[in-house]
């Protein structure tokens, strides 16, 4: 285990990235991710890629600087214009993020791989981790859910090319414009969702500030076509396991459809921030994400004193 007193944000706590302090001003934020391919364009795969991986600065309420190229290329069977083109969509979004690209690496390897790591500054003071949420707070959603589930449609070839468009919109968008409404207003807690989907991500938020939450379902911003694909059986095999991880935390009305809870705990690609504000300043939230047009600002729920670590969906 890492002990400094700089370390303000380390590894033992699962949030969204590493943050160092450099100043008493100054903090620095450290994140990484790359995947595989989630669409067939090489360009929206790396504006998808490279908004996921900025997405973990936004989080903690963060201005990325600078960005590194992560490459794993098959470089002997794959056309190098298709790299070119990865990097390249990477970098409009790096550029989107006001950050400059710095460098890189790449590795020939069979499985085609690409994101960033993304080094970006923070004032000590004003770093949002998951951690402080309080009860009395309202949670706010800016994204709709389902890409998970989108994209394994996608993958069966079951995806026409409209809505194809939207998700991958969806997830090539910035959380920069909701982290921005996030600071201007002054929150208590944020995290992004991804992998772990809204349950999963909203169970860490509940475990790490020792508070309950409290979802209501009937407000979870969703995309629409995602509930008959899901209908479909188009679910990704981690909303399963997010299920199975949340369960023994998690309380779920009997009355909400079963293909809205997968959808709940369907794994996103680059998904919204969740943020949970005073009651006193969510409305205020809401209305600057909407002047700033994020793709969802929907009140989708609260913190409650307790049981601490405990999810109710309602
Ligand atoms: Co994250
Ligand atoms: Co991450
Ligand atoms: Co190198």
């Amino acid at each position: 285990m890492e002990k400094d007193p700089n370390l303000l944000v380390g590894i033992e706590v699962s949030d969204d990235a590493g943050v160092y302090r450099l100043t008493p001003d100054i903090a620095l934020i450290q994140t990484l991710d790359f995947f595989t391919p989630i669409v067939n364009d090489p360009k929206d795969f790396g504006r998808i890629a490279a908004a996921n991986a900025l997405s973990d600065v936004y989080a903690m309420g963060g201005k990325p600087l600078t960005a590194m190229n992560i490459v794993c290329f098959p470089i002997k069977e794959m056309d190098r214009s298709i790299m070119r083109s990865i990097i390249d969509g990477g970098l409009e979004i790096i550029h989107k993020a006001e950050a400059v690209m710095v460098g890189g690496h790449s590795v020939e390897d069979p499985e085609l791989k690409y994101g960033l790591s993304v080094t970006g500054v923070i004032h000590p003071e004003h770093l949002l981790t998951n951690a402080g949420a309080q009860p009395g707070d309202r949670l706010i959603l800016t994204k709709p859910l389902g890409t998970g589930i989108l994209t394994t449609a996608l993958k069966g070839k079951k995806l026409d090319e409209r809505i194809l468009g939207e998700i991958t919109e969806l997830m090539a968008t910035l959380n920069k414009d909701a982290a921005e409404a996030m600071t201007e207003v002054g929150a208590h807690a944020c995290t992004d969702i991804t992998g772990f989907g809204l349950l999963g991500h909203a169970l860490e938020m509940s475990k790490a500030s020792k508070v309950g939450v409290l979802l209501y379902a009937s407000e979870i911003p969703i995309i629409a076509e995602a509930m008959n694909f899901a209908a479909m059986g188009m679910i990704p095999a981690g909303s399963y396991s997010n299920q199975t991880f949340c369960a023994p935390c998690m309380d779920i009305s009997s009355g909400i459809d079963p293909l809205l809870v997968d959808i709940l705990a369907d794994a996103q690609t680059s998904g919204g921030l969740l943020i949970s504000v005073a009651e006193s300043k969510a409305n205020t939230l809401v209305q600057k994400l909407r002047e700033k047009n994020t793709p969802a600002a929907s009140v989708i729920g609260k913190v409650l004193e307790g049981p601490a670590g405990f999810l109710q969906v309602r």
